[in-house]
């Protein structure tokens, strides 16, 4: 599978196929045990922890399947420290700014200032997108990203990723199980136990 710059490609397939084990190879999260992972030219399994963990930063928007929030933190302080991850050069001020707006743009304006366990699960993974979306990475992987919200919300979080797409050129990795998000994608492919094989239909 290849995915180029402003395109979004979507992975669908039954529960257990290899979906989140494929996007965790992706992310360097985990190390392929044959193949090869390359983004942007730079082949992952030849790179050091240290070297991983730098091309996540500065390279990488991920929203995981269970949202992986830090749970001492509020939601703005949940993206904001993101971003201060990957652009530490960055005022503080700037970075709550951005954080809020990027907030703002998934519908939790109002909800900056909770805990995630104060916030539902589907608010909980719009913080997850806010969070993945706020340093508009060169790449963003997401695992059914809408698996937790009503049509409405989900149609505004999908809106969004697309338009990051094209306005930065963020190659998007999105795996579902909505066929109508799926057939939104520029390309669909299908995982069936650990196979990935582009369709045209969408199942
Ligand atoms: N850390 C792990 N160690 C061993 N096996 C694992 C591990 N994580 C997942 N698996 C197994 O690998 C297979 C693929 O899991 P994966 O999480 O990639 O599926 P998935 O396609 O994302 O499914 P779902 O749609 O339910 O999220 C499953 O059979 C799962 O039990
Ligand atoms: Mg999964």
């Amino acid at each position: 599978m290849r995915v180029a710059p402003a395109e979004v490609v979507a992975i669908v397939g039954p529960s257990g196929s290899g979906k989140t084990s494929l996007l965790m190879l992706l992310a360097g999260l985990e190390r392929a045990t044959s193949g090869q992972v390359k983004v942007r030219g730079q082949e992952l399994s030849a790179l050091s922890e240290d070297d991983l963990a730098r091309f996540r930063r500065k390279s990488l928007g991920i929203v995981f399947q269970s949202f992986h929030l830090i749970p001492s933190l509020t939601a703005l302080d949940n993206v904001a420290l993101a971003l201060e991850i990957a652009a530490p050069e960055l005022p503080m001020h700037k970075i709550r700014a951005k954080a809020a707006d990027a907030l703002t743009a998934v519908g939790l304006g109002q909800r900056l200032e909770h805990r995630p366990t104060a916030l539902s699960g589907g608010e909980q993974q719009r913080v997850g997108l806010a969070r993945a979306m706020v340093a508009n990475p060169p790449l963003l992987l997401a695992d059914e990203p809408t698996g937790n919200l009503d049509q409405t919300t989900g149609a505004v979080v999908v809106e969004l990723m697309f338009d990051l797409a094209r306005k930065n050129g963020t190659a998007v990795v999105l795996i579902t199980h909505d066929p109508a998000l799926a057939a939104r994608a520029d390309r669909v492919f299908t995982m069936t136990q650990g196979e990935l094989t582009e369709s045209t239909v969408v199942s």
